[in-house]
């Protein structure tokens, strides 16, 4: 496993459309050294999820993994998931605007996420996933997919939302976790 340099808002790389992995060849030394760098880079920032397009690989992985952390009380927990060429399709109407962060990203900013959204994807050992997944975890889905298709949070966000982290603890913060802990506390996960 090795940290690898994340790229920064402003290289074109981030930008790249990812190509799909080709199913036959996830168990190769490439694949999976490509997911343990990822895994170990996500972990190594304090990331709640990482994609390949973040380390400059343009391939259609991405890892998340969300832990108990004391600095973000109202996550919920996600358990390590690595997806391989995930497809995301909304399955409600419900909308629920969520602050973000991005570890390409030097601001956070107010991005709208769908609410319920259907999983499908293959996980490292190549088996096949469908899963239904809501609320934050969802919001982590949709930001991670975006990273393959070279969509960033300053793209979606309300411009005027823009902040830097110091700021948002300062002025934002409260009144964020008070809003999103009654939505998870609503929806769940
Ligand atoms: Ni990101």
């Amino acid at each position: 496993m090795t940290v690898r340099p994340i790229l920064q808002l402003g290289d074109p790389a981030l930008r790249v459309v990812a190509e799909p992995v080709d199913p036959t060849q996830i168990a190769s030394p490439e694949v999976q050294q490509l997911v343990d760098d990822l895994i170990e880079t996500m972990r190594d920032a304090n990331g709640a999820g990482l994609a390949a397009t973040q380390i400059g690989v343009h391939r259609r992985v991405v890892v998340m993994e969300v832990a108990d952390n004391p600095r973000y009380p109202y996550k919920p927990r996600l358990p390590l998931t690595v997806a391989i060429n995930p497809v995301i399709e909304p399955t409600a109407d419900e909308m629920v605007v969520i602050n973000e962060g991005c570890l390409s990203v030097p601001v956070r900013g107010d991005v709208p996420r769908h609410v319920h959204v259907r999983v499908r994807y293959l996980d490292r050992d190549g088996a096949e996933h469908d899963e239904v997944v809501r609320g934050l975890t969802a919001g982590t889905w949709q930001h991670e997919c975006d990273h393959l298709d070279g969509v960033l949070i300053v793209d979606r966000a309300d411009p005027a939302s823009l902040s830097t982290w110091e700021e948002f603890d300062r002025h934002h913060r409260a009144a964020f976790v008070e809003r999103i802990t009654a939505f998870v506390e609503r929806v769940g996960s």
